[in-house]
C-alpha cells in the first residue's frame, strides 16, 4: 500500500521544474528512470523508444551542434542568426545536470499505426517524469524546433522519418514548484456515457 501511495502521489504531484541544478540523478537513479520509460505500454512490442543521455561536457558539445543547426535553419529563411540566439542554443542542455532525448524510431511499414508507435514513446516520457518525481528528482519535458530538424535527428542516430518525442531534463529543483491548482475541476473533461 505504501508503494501504491508513493506512485499515486508522484503522479498527482509531478510538475514541470524550469530551473534544475546539481545534483542530478545518480547512475542508479538514471537507470531506474530509463527502465521506467522502457516499461511503457507498447502496441506490438516494437520498442520504438531510443534514449540518448547527455551529461557533463557532452551537453555543451551537443549545444554547439544545436547552434549550428539553428544557424542553418535561420539562413534557409534568408536571415542571419544573432550571437545571442546562437549562445542561447549552445547553452540549452546546460539547463539541467542530465538531459535525456527520447526518440521514436518509427516503422512506417508496420501494421501498428505510426501514431500508436509514437504514443508508446510519449508514454515512456511520462513514465520517466513520474519515476523521477517518485525519486525526489525534478524534471521537465521540453521540445522545440530542434526536435524537428533532420540534422539534429541524425546526430541522435534517428532517421528523417523518425521523431524526437521530447528532451527530458532532470536535476534538483532550484525552488519549490507550486502544487496543481486546487480549483482544478476535471468534470469538464469527464463524462459518463449512458
Ligand atoms: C509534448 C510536450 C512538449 C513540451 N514542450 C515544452 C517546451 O518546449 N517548453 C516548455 O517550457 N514546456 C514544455 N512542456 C511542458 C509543459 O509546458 C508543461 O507540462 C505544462 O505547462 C503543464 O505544467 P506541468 O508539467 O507542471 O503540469 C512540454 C510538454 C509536453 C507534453
Amino acid at each position: 500500500m505504501e508503494e501504491t501511495t508513493t506512485i499515486l502521489s508522484a503522479l498527482l504531484n509531478r510538475r514541470s521544474v524550469g530551473q534544475l541544478r546539481e545534483p542530478g540523478p545518480t547512475l542508479e537513479q538514471l537507470d531506474a528512470i530509463i527502465r521506467a520509460g522502457a516499461s511503457a505500454p507498447d502496441h506490438g512490442r516494437l520498442k520504438p523508444w531510443r534514449f540518448v543521455i547527455f551529461k557533463g561536457e557532452a551537453r555543451l558539445r551537443f549545444g554547439e551542434l544545436l547552434a549550428e543547426s539553428l544557424k542553418v535553419r535561420i539562413e534557409s529563411q534568408g536571415l542571419t542568426a544573432t550571437e545571442s540566439q546562437l549562445e542561447k542554443e549552445k547553452s540549452k542542455l546546460l539547463r539541467a545536470p542530465v538531459v535525456v532525448a527520447v526518440g521514436a524510431a518509427l516503422d512506417h511499414e508496420h501494421s501498428i499505426p505510426v501514431i500508436e508507435q509514437f504514443a508508446a514513446t510519449a508514454a515512456a516520457c511520462e513514465n520517466m517524469l513520474v519515476a523521477a518525481t517518485a525519486l525526489g528528482i525534478g524534471s521537465m519535458w521540453r521540445t522545440g524546433d530542434p526536435s524537428y530538424d533532420s540534422s539534429v535527428k541524425t546526430a541522435l542516430n534517428l532517421k528523417e522519418s523518425d521523431m524526437v518525442t521530447g528532451w527530458l531534463y532532470f536535476g534538483s529543483a532550484a525552488a519549490k514548484t507550486a502544487p496543481i491548482s486546487q480549483n482544478y475541476n476535471h468534470s469538464q473533461y469527464v463524462t459518463y456515457w449512458h
